[in-house]
């Protein structure tokens, strides 16, 4: 079931383009990968789909629901979670406090936001990591809280913009088996750098440049298409040393 569809979508900032006439889509279950080199448009791309960012021109369906006008918090409410490629959790919050605002937002009281929370961090591996405050993590716990954080707002959508960056490859390898594993619960869509990650989870890639499409398909294929690698070998990418 098609969870995420984005149709002709557009957006400048003056001479800057960062998205041209994309679309894509992402189904339940599904992983879409979105590569391109920095500054390519990616994370503005989730700013449009997250409501925080107007595109000047296309369409973004979620769930059948045409949300291109609709604001963030009532696409978080439809069922959007995203991480942040600069994680931002309430330092000094426990990690169980952070988890719990996020399993609490727009329920009730009493509607399971405890038990949900708990849940969610157990899923992730924090369980253990639960009552220390959320500032006092490693880098790799962080990464799963904020897995936690949007995994606890019960996604059918979940953007994560650059999870993998600024871990050892043990870590790398940690991060992709907890991904894997959220995987078949939600409709995915993964930007990153690190691409032996993502073309781990991939069901698909699409690389972008200057906010434009320029190979789409099987991971492999894309990774191996002549645009994609003259982009790469004259990037800085997140290669292990
Ligand atoms: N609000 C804004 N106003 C003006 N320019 C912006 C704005 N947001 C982003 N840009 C510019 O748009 C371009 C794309 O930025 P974006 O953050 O989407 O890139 P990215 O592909 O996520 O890059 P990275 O891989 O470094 O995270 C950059 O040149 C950036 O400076
Ligand atoms: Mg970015």
């Amino acid at each position: 079931m098609q969870v995420l569809s984005v149709r002709n979508l557009n957006r400048r900032f003056g001479a800057i383009t960062v998205a041209q006439d994309l679309s894509f889509d992402a189904a339940m279950g599904e992983c879409l990968g979105i590569i391109g080199p920095n500054g390519a448009g990616k994370t503005s791309i989730f700013n449009m789909l997250t409501g925080n960012l107007k595109p000047q021109d296309g369409t973004i369906t979620l769930d059948g629901r045409d949300v291109t006008g609709a604001s963030p918090h009532s696409r978080t409410l439809a069922g959007l979670g995203r991480t942040y490629q600069v994680p931002q959790p309430f330092g000094q919050l426990t990690a169980y406090e952070n988890v719990l605002a996020a399993a609490a937002f727009g329920g009730k009281a009493g509607d399971g936001a405890e038990a949900r929370a708990r849940s969610v961090l157990d899923r992730t591996g924090l369980a253990a990591r639960a009552d220390k405050p959320a500032g006092s993590l490693p880098l790799l716990d962080r990464k799963r809280l904020e897995l936690a954080r949007a995994m606890a707002l019960q996604p059918r959508l979940l953007l994560l913009d650059e999870i993998a960056g600024g871990l050892t490859e043990a870590e790398v390898g940690e991060l992709v088996a907890l991904i894997r594993e959220l995987k078949p619960d939600v409709a995915m869509v993964w930007i990153e750098h690190v691409t032996h990650a993502l073309s781990a989870v991939a069901d698909r890639i699409l690389a972008i440049n200057f906010g434009a499409e320029i190979a789409s398909g099987l991971p492999d294929a894309v990774m191996r298409d002549p645009a994609v690698l003259e982009i790469y070998m004259g990037a800085v990418i997140d290669v292990p040393a």
